[in-house]
């Protein structure tokens, strides 16, 4: 596995399909190197001749040190550039995409490299996943919420215009490349809405990494790349760690990661996608009512929800969700992927650091905090 004293390295320990998160701070210098191990661990890189990189427009100026890499690699390139944004992640937008390999005559020794956010991560992973079964994968992700989320656990996939995420597949990538000169040129809001999910994770699983972030986040904020650094390590570390107890989803382990998220994913679909709503904010929103869910369900007392609240408001992310119809929020909430027999599941802080998965006994308290939420 790629191993440099420059960088530091999260290995993800899959057995056969393990490897390397690489957190950077060094302006891409050892990405070939990186490239080549990554190649040479799998049979299909061994022998790959050419590639194709898939990216949006506004990341489009950060590929040039990664065309100029695969080239000294003598792998021949191919660029697709996508509209930005969540209607890309569609099955045109992988049929376009399929299309343009087919083009290029490519077979299991072609290797696909996505540069850019969760958007052009699920749908260049899919994409990966489901031709000739298989491609092999490298994530250059470069929003934080595809640094410290979707570049890490293997879910990939697109969306159908009457739900989001429900096409997919889980297919690792043979490496990740997380470059933290990449966030210099990312919107402020991207930024605090990855660090919603940075948040989480010190929530869900880990209370000094909670204090860590209560105490850096200025900082962190203000684009320091030490801190940042910590920030994307930790969380990739944490999240790898549950990925490789529960790959696939089968223990239920990995429904932890879903804290925030039941309220949150119904603040995003009645909001609308691409509406008030980024994700880390409606998941910054989730987080806080699920939080006092758990209050009033008598697990906690508000202690926890106060400080969590405190560090979502210096994060600059929304506490509330005003105007939004409850009936609508829970209609959405029925369809959650948690959901079983038809009764609501959620996954609710025990105390900081600790959540658990909890089967509703019925909405009464929900639609209290539900209510508070819209104020
Ligand atoms: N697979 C998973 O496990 C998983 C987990 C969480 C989220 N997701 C998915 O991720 C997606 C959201 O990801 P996202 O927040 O990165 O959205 P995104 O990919 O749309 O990126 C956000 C915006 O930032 C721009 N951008 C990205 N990097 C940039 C950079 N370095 N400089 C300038 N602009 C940059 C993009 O062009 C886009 O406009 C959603 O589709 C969500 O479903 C997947
Ligand atoms: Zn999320």
């Amino acid at each position: 596995m790629f191993d440099h004293p420059n960088h530091r390295i999260i290995p993800v320990q899959l057995g056969t399909r393990a490897y390397p998160i690489v957190i950077s701070q060094s302006q891409n210098s050892d990405i070939g190197e990186f490239a080549r191990t990554c190649l040479d661990a799998t049979w299909a890189g061994r022998g790959c001749r050419d590639s194709v990189i898939v990216t949006d427009s506004n990341v489009l100026p950060l590929t040039d040190p990664w065309r100029r890499v695969l080239e000294s690699l003598g792998l021949s390139i191919e660029t697709a550039v996508i509209e930005p944004g969540e209607e890309s992640k569609s099955l045109a937008q992988a049929a376009a995409l399929y299309t343009r390999l087919i083009e290029m005559r490519a077979d299991r020794h072609t290797l696909v490299v996505a540069i850019g956010g969760g958007v052009v991560g699920d749908l260049a992973g899919f994409v990966a996943a489901t031709f000739t079964r298989g491609l092999n994968l490298l994530m250059v992700p470069t929003s934080l919420l595809a640094q410290v989320d979707s570049s890490v656990g293997g879910k990939v996939g697109i969306n159908h215009p009457a739900a989001k995420n429900i096409v997919g597949a889980f297919h690792q990538p043979i490496g990740v490349w997380i470059d933290l000169h990449a966030l210099a040129t990312l919107p402020g809001r991207e930024l605090r809405s990855g660090l919603a999910e940075v948040i989480k994770y010190g929530v869900i699983l880990d209370p000094n990494f909670f204090d860590l972030i209560e105490r850096r986040l200025d900082e962190a904020l203000a684009l320091d790349s030490s801190v940042l650094g910590d920030f994307i390590a930790r969380s990739c570390v944490l999240k790898a760690d549950v990925v490789s107890r529960d790959e696939r989803e089968e223990t239920g382990l990995r429904a932890v990661l879903n804290f925030g998220h039941t309220i949150g994913h119904a603040i995003e679909a009645v909001a609308g996608y691409g509406g008030d709503y980024l994700h880390g904010e409606a998941v910054a929103v989730g987080m806080i009512a699920e939080s006092r869910l758990a209050e009033r369900l008598g697990w906690i007392d508000h202690t926890l929800t106060d400080r969590l609240t405190r560090l979502v408001e210096r994060a600059g992310l929304p506490t509330k969700a005003p105007k939004l119809d409850v009936d609508a929020l829970l209609a959405a909430m029925a369809l959650d992927k948690k959901n079983q027999g038809g009764r609501l599941k959620f996954v609710l802080p025990r105390e900081l650091g600790r959540v658990e998965l909890v089967t509703l006994p019925d909405t009464t308290q929900l639609r209290a905090v539900l209510n508070d939420l819209i104020q």
